[in-house]
């Protein structure tokens, strides 16, 4: 199978990257990324793999790359900053809708058979029911929450009128090795420049749901062996059994960066949230996904806690004078 991978040098796409490259069934993993928040040091490794190819584009424009054909596509490239998405819309609408449409496209024109979509939990708003199942009703509270429902639906209608067959999954919060955005990042950061002082958006009551990387890309292999609907669009929800609070993220962070005495300073907006578009409370129903044979190896607290480890690791590594872990 020859796969093409959005977002490729991206926090989640790269880790997708490593291990389709190391998957017996694909002859060839080509990788589509602007760089606007991946990097290329995350998928450097494989410069010199045969299977593997860079291509330098940005999805949000036509271009000669929506010529490619292929088997598979993961299509990962988006903005993904929900709080920025409601600073800078248009950037969000630009890169996470007019891309896949474009992605589409490339897919209708390309032949490929299969695509695999990195939606979000943020399609789903403030749900009443929680743990909150994939029929839902599905009311964002985000641009970027709006976002992901518009190139749910580029899919829907691609696959529907073309004979595509796809596959929506609806990400928790996905965090681990090679995360750059999101609370424990800000937290990390904020703890690095001052141990003695975090500033918490929101009250800190928010509780959401944290999936390990690693569970997110076996959930892609194991829905792509079992869960490939014949025809149209099947949709899943990824993300834990449990959830945390904000507050004890950042007791873990502060724990395992070694510190204490550390001050809270909290600056809640509307409701406690966090910012404009913050969904407070977050837990997914993974039943469907279960059924399929995947479920997550990691809880809540275990994937915050390996991802803090690894910033910590990475800061200790780069203050060492030969660099090595
Ligand atoms: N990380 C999470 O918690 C989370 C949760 C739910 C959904 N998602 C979705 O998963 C996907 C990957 O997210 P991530 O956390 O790895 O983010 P990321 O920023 O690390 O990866 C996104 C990648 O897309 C690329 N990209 C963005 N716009 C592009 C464009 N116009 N053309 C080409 N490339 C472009 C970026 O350079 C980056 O490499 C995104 O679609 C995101 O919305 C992530």
């Amino acid at each position: 199978m020859r796969a093409v991978i959005t977002g490729g040098a991206g926090f989640i796409g790269s880790h997708l990257v490593e291990a389709l490259l190391t998957h017996e069934r694909f002859q060839s993993v080509t990788v589509i990324d602007n760089l606007s928040t991946g990097s290329l040091d995350n998928v450097k490794r494989y410069e010199n793999n045969k299977k593997y190819r860079f291509l330098l584009q940005d999805l949000a424009r036509e271009g000669e790359w929506m010529s490619l054909s292929g088997d598979i596509l993961f299509h990962y490239a988006a903005d993904p900053d929900v709080r920025g998405s409601v600073i800078d819309p248009l950037r969000s609408f630009r890169n996470n809708v007019i891309s896949t449409i474009n992605a589409m496209e490339m897919a209708r024109r390309g032949d490929f058979n299969v695509i695999i979509f990195a939606s979000s939990s943020t399609v789903y708003g403030d749900a009443e029911i929680v743990p909150t199942p994939e029929n839902h009703p599905l009311k964002p509270i985000s641009v970027y929450g709006w976002t992901k429902l518009i190139a749910e639906e580029v899919i829907r209608s691609y696959a529907e009128t073309y004979g595509l067959r796809a596959v929506i999954l609806r990400l928790a919060n996905v965090v681990g090795p090679r995360l750059t955005h999101g609370v424990i990042i800000d937290f990390f950061r904020k703890l690095s420049n001052d141990p003695k002082r975090l500033e918490i958006l929101g009250d800190g009551t928010q509780r959401k749901s944290y999936v390990h990387v690693s569970d997110v890309v076996r959930a892609n292999l194991i829905i792509l062996e079992r869960a490939v609907p014949e025809k149209g669009v099947n949709i899943f929800n990824v993300g834990n059994e449990d959830w945390i609070t904000v507050r004890e993220i950042a007791s873990i962070v502060i724990n395992e960066m070694g510190l204490r005495d550390v001050d809270y300073i909290f600056s809640p907006s509307d409701e406690g949230r966090g910012w404009v578009g913050d969904v407070k409370f977050m837990l997914l129903d993974i039943k469907k996904i279960k059924n399929t044979g995947w479920k997550p190896l990691y809880t809540s607290e275990e994937a915050v806690r390996d991802t803090i480890r690894y910033l910590v690791e990475k800061a200790a590594s780069r203050s060492r004078p030969d660099g090595e872990p």
